[in-house]
């Protein structure tokens, strides 16, 4: 395959595209709610209509605004202007919006392209989504998929394609925020000296196990574009001399694993993942791994033991990845949307990313936005956005006359923003210093009804449950926090045990041993530091007793 090749798929997929494309959304929000009837619907509306010739229904991904899906959008071929969006749709609402290209009125519930949901978003990572057909790798090589792998692979030298990334700023998105192109660079030179790791072969990884209440950003990525994600891991691993890649994702993604392993094969049967790829010298093989949906298996050393087989536990680092990884090789892990930018880096630029963003977290982020809020789903927004732009015009605030009262970010690691801070601009250092973090993105909204004791003892018991009990400050400490936690909110507790608490998360955070323990005092931590009069109102009865 050359790029002659490459460009006389991308020109017959376009050349094929009928005058009318009708878009309906089979991302896994979509399809819980049978949005797999509703094409079969259209596609049987349009034959009854006679008007196969004219009109192209195509299942995609994710359309974004998921609380209002199924999500059908009808568009003309070679036109800038937005085209229509029908909303919940029904199976029995497609022949209705056939009629429509008939010049027939339809009452079935229409969108707005135009509003602000939509018009901050800048998509990058989200591109194609909504766009391509996920299980068609033509739809990704039509939208200049692995136009980047192949520049790369003939016009670049590995050393080149790190400094790119690192010129571009990109962090990653998996939670910490590392910068990408520092870790490619370490990886790169990992000679295989330090801790008996081994030079001879070295392994890429993407993190697909996004287990964080709330999130669902990188499932959407891969359900909606699954090629791109391969084609970030295969620059990634020409750029760090690795020939073998895995995806490590959890088994309650189904929709999300199909069509990876469709896309998988696709890429292999046309020289695109495998043996001299792009007639060059590099081979590379990417293989899917199953996880069981542990939370901790999301952290790298506890991913990496359970893709060897072993129970799947953190281990201490140093030694980190990049120098002694799976089986003892060096190993480059990221995230799912750390992968995902890497091929419009390459294509537009380093200087093009880096003027994205804020002056250290550059580009976009993904966010999950959930909870208390009118329009839920996906938003890509460049960093540096005000979380008051994000709930309240992108998501419409909080519905039924309430208030909006926090924003809880980064998932169980995270913590909860008031929304006296929602001034504040998002990204990792605003929100490290409000006393939250970026996380992987997700975004749930509170309002005014949330007792923000009962957050807290929320996400106190889900490190509980999800502690692999491998260390004792995390097995026994967020076991004890989280029955002071009841004990407060069920009015028992004195000043005594809100001392206790604090100081129990302190001993949690700094002497566990991985990042789920250290973090799971957070949410404790940042609803003290925002809301302690919602403690002390529930400790005031039982001290006044006594
Ligand atoms: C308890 C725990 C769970 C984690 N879960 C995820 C996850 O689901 N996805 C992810 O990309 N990173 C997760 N991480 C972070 C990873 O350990 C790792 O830092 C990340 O995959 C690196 O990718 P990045 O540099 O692209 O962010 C988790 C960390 C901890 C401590
Ligand atoms: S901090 Fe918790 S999850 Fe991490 S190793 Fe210790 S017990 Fe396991
Ligand atoms: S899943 Fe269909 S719009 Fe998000």
């Amino acid at each position: 395959m050359d790029i002659a090749e490459l460009q006389e798929i991308a020109q017959k997929e376009r050349f094929s595209e009928k005058p009318v494309q009708i878009r309906c959304c089979v991302a896994a929000g979509c399809l819980s709610a049978n949005s797999q009837t509703v094409k079969q619907r259209l596609e049987e509306s349009v034959t009854s209509a006679g008007l196969e010739a004219q009109v192209q229904v195509t299942g995609v991904g994710c359309m974004r605004l998921c609380c209002n899906g199924p999500l059908v959008e009808v568009k003309e071929k070679n036109t800038d202007s937005l085209g229509t969006l029908y909303e919940k749709v029904t199976p029995e609402d497609a022949p209705s919006i056939i009629a429509t290209l008939n010049g027939v009125e339809t009452t079935v519930q229409k969108g707005d392209l135009a509003q602000p949901f939509f018009t901050y978003q800048m998509p990058i990572v989200l591109e194609n989504s909504g766009k391509v057909d996920p299980e068609r790798i033509q739809s990704y090589i039509a939208a200049k998929g692995y136009q980047a792998l192949y520049h790369v692979l003939r016009e670049m030298t590995p050393a080149e394609v790190v400094e790119t990334v690192t010129r571009s700023g990109l962090r990653g998105r998996g939670g910490a925020g590392y910068p990408t192109g520092v870790k490619w660079a370490t990886v790169a030179k990992a000679k295989g000296d330090a801790y008996g790791a081994r030079s001879d072969r070295k392994f890429v990884i993407c993190n697909a196990d996004e287990g964080d209440p709330g999130a669902f950003m990188d499932r959407s990525v891969l359900e909606s574009d699954p090629h791109r994600v391969l084609e970030g891991m295969a620059i990634a691993a020409y750029a760090v001399g690795a020939n073998q890649g895995y995806i490590y994702i959890r088994a309650e993604y189904p929709v999300a694993i199909n069509r990876l392993q469709t896309a998988i094969r696709q890429a292999q049967r046309l020289g695109i993942l495998g043996s001299q790829i792009f007639d060059s010298r590099f081979d590379f093989k990417i293989d899917i791994r199953i996880g069981a949906g542990a939370y901790v298996c999301g952290e790298e050393t506890a991913l990496m033991a359970s893709i060897e087989g072993k129970r799947g536990t953190p281990n201490p680092r140093p030694p980190y990845p990049a120098e002694s990884g799976l089986w003892g090789y060096p190993t480059l892990i990221n995230n799912v949307e750390t992968y995902a930018n890497i091929s419009p880096i390459i294509r537009k630029g380093a200087d093009w990313f880096a003027s994205i963003g804020t002056e250290k977290s550059k580009g976009t982020k993904v966010f999950a936005l959930a909870g208390k809020i009118r329009y839920t789903g996906l938003i890509e927004v460049p960093m540096g956005t005000p979380l008051q732009r994000i709930v309240e015009e992108m998501g419409g605030g909080v519905p039924d006359g309430r208030v909006v009262k926090a924003v809880q970010t980064g998932g169980p690691s995270g913590g909860c923003i008031p929304a006296s801070a929602f001034d504040s601009p998002v990204d990792y250092e605003s929100l490290t210093q409000l006393g939250s973090m970026m996380g992987s993105g997700g975004m749930i909204v509170m309002d005014d009804s949330t007792n923000m004791v009962d957050v807290a003892r929320f996400f106190m018991e889900f490190c509980m449950d999800e502690s692999c009990g491998k260390c004792i400050p995390c097995r026994v400490g967020t076991v004890q926090l989280h029955q002071l936690l009841t004990k407060i909110r069920e009015g028992k507790a004195s000043m005594a045990d809100l001392e206790l608490l604090e100081e129990l998360c302190d001993m949690v955070k700094h002497t566990s041993l991985c990042g789920l323990g250290q973090s799971a005092p957070n949410p404790v931590f940042s609803t003290l530091r925002y809301f302690r009069d919602e403690y002390l109102a529930l400790i005031a009865p039982v001290t006044s007793k006594t």
